[in-house]
């Protein structure tokens, strides 16, 4: 058995061409950047800034962002490299095929399905609690089966998928326009929360701006991070501790930014493009984000910030509701454009291992007027809404965080094993300091992972476990790298 198989770069780049598997190109550097922070700004910055600044970190919740920021800024450079280097969709599972092997691949592949499917449903939930509530505020409440903490179908999350599916189909260019209209509302938002907050900032609040370290009551079974099972280090909340701490939480508010790799095959010049795009849009949101949350520190004193609402709720303590209701607005666009990106990046995830072979063959098929592959985004849409529908998530969004931190890890060894096993290709960007910096990469996603409970470890697990399963009973017999075609190469 060769599971290690890999597809050469050129062979990647050739299928790309194949005319019933193609993909429009339509896609600029602007266009990117607005996708990456279209996904990138969401629940991360709307609702986990209060809940961190109060439990974990204190005002140096900005300093988490920053931590936050450089650990994605690592994973993002090495993103960028291979963007420039193999501009086809699928992302980080298409690095991979062509450095580790397709076994790697697969697994890389399958992890992304997980994140992708998991956070956009996480994320329609969330849509759906804010929209509620905006209906609630103007006397339009919603019964309590079809929305709210515990309903028995979500409806509007549900519904919010369904209309995003459809716009996904109807074309690339279309889905990044809407996405323009709803990323300018939210950045203007988180703009307006910053530039109004200024005035409500109290020095008070800012000391103490790293509080003194607390004991937290040690979490036992499942829920106890890793790091604790293996090295018996108990979390400790404030502090300089409390910091790092807190920045593999925040970390969720960056996923986001490797999706704009899984649009290089739609992008016009991927080579300058994408690389433009993931490290812009990376740039932009860390300044946001710490702006934001320094402003927000700033108006309330940390430990009375709100948990569920800590940008509005800011506002109300002030006495501005009316603002806050604006910034509830500009959290449903920006919920709305995190849904459509998520969405769009497992598609395009998928579509590159079905065309490989790994998944149904099938499913890769571009629909001829739309020039987007219409089935599988309606299949897609249709699993995430019965997610989204019927599973009630919460800590179920600390896989989204496991599943990409291995997509991190894998990316950052795949830069260093392509600048090996083919240094004379074109890399229209390199990440400076290889080996370090990818390898201060992979070391700190390893770091944040450990932060993460067992539980989401297990699950993590038995859903590679499956996928491995799936791979040796269909993937592996079915690759096109295994088949005797023309184009395929072995190593
Ligand atoms: N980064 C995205 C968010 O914060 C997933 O919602």
């Amino acid at each position: 058995m060769d599971i290690f198989r890999t597809k050469t770069v050129e062979q990647s780049i050739r299928d790309t061409e194949d005319p019933e598997h193609q993909l429009r190109k339509r896609l600029n550097a602007m266009d990117l950047t607005v996708f990456g922070i279209g996904v990138i700004i969401g629940t991360g910055i709307f609702v986990l800034t209060g809940q961190v600044a109060k439990e974990v970190a204190g005002p140096a919740v900005a300093l988490s962002f920053v931590v936050a920021g450089i650990v994605c800024g690592l994973a993002a450079l090495c993103y960028a490299e291979f963007a420039s280097t193999i501009p086809v969709a699928g992302s980080a599972y298409t690095f991979s095929f062509a450095t580790l092997g397709e076994f790697p691949a697969w697994v890389i592949g399958w992890d992304l399905l997980l994140e992708l499917a998991l956070a956009a449903a996480v994320v329609a939930v969330g849509w759906s609690g804010y929209f509620a509530s905006m209906l609630a505020s103007i006397g339009i409440p919603l019964p309590a089966s079809i929305a709210g903490d515990d309903p028995v179908v979500n409806v509007p999350a549900v519904l919010i998928i369904a209309i995003l599916t459809a716009i996904l189909i109807a074309g690339i260019k279309l889905s990044s326009r809407v996405n323009l209209v709803l990323v300018v509302t939210k950045v203007a938002v988180v703009l307006l929360v910053i530039i109004a907050g200024l005035f409500f900032i109290r020095a008070a609040n800012y000391t103490p701006f790293i509080p003194a370290p607390e004991a937290t009551p040690r979490v036992g079974g499942l829920n106890a991070p890793l790091i604790q099972v293996l090295f018996g280090i108990t979390p400790v909340a404030f502090g300089v501790i409390g910091i790092f701490s807190a920045a593999a939480i925040v970390f969720f508010a960056f996923i986001g930014f490797d999706i704009v790799a899984t649009a290089a095959e739609e992008t016009v010049h991927p080579q300058r493009d994408v690389p433009r795009g993931i490290l812009g849009s990376l740039a932009i949101c860390t300044f946001l984000y710490v702006a934001v949350s320094m402003v927000v520190v700033g108006m309330q004193k940390y430990s009375q910030l709100s948990t569920a609402a800590p940008l509005s709720d800011a506002f109300v303590s002030v006495g501005h509701p009316w603002l806050a209701t604006i910034i509830s607005v500009g959290a449903i666009a920006g919920l709305t454009t995190v849904v459509l990106v998520l969405l769009l990046g497992q598609t395009r995830v998928l579509f590159a291992m079905s065309r490989d072979g790994l998944m149904p063959r099938g499913l890769a098929q571009v629909h001829p007027r739309f020039g987007t592959p219409a089935r599988l985004t309606l299949i897609i849409g249709l699993v995430t809404m019965a997610l989204a529908g019927f599973v009630s998530f919460g800590e179920l969004a600390e896989l989204v965080n496991i599943g990409t931190l291995f997509a991190f890890v894998v990316v950052s060894i795949g830069v260093m094993v392509l600048r090996r096993t083919r240094p004379e290709l074109p890399r229209a960007f390199r990440a400076p300091f290889v080996p370090v910096l990818p390898i201060l990469s992979v070391l700190a996603c390893l770091y944040l992972m450990l932060n993460l409970p067992v539980e989401t470890w297990l699950r993590f697990l038995i859903w590679m476990v499956v996928g491995v399963a799936f791979y040796f009973l269909y993937g592996y017999r079915h690759s096109r790298t295994a088949v005797p075609h023309p184009k395929a190469t072995r190593r």
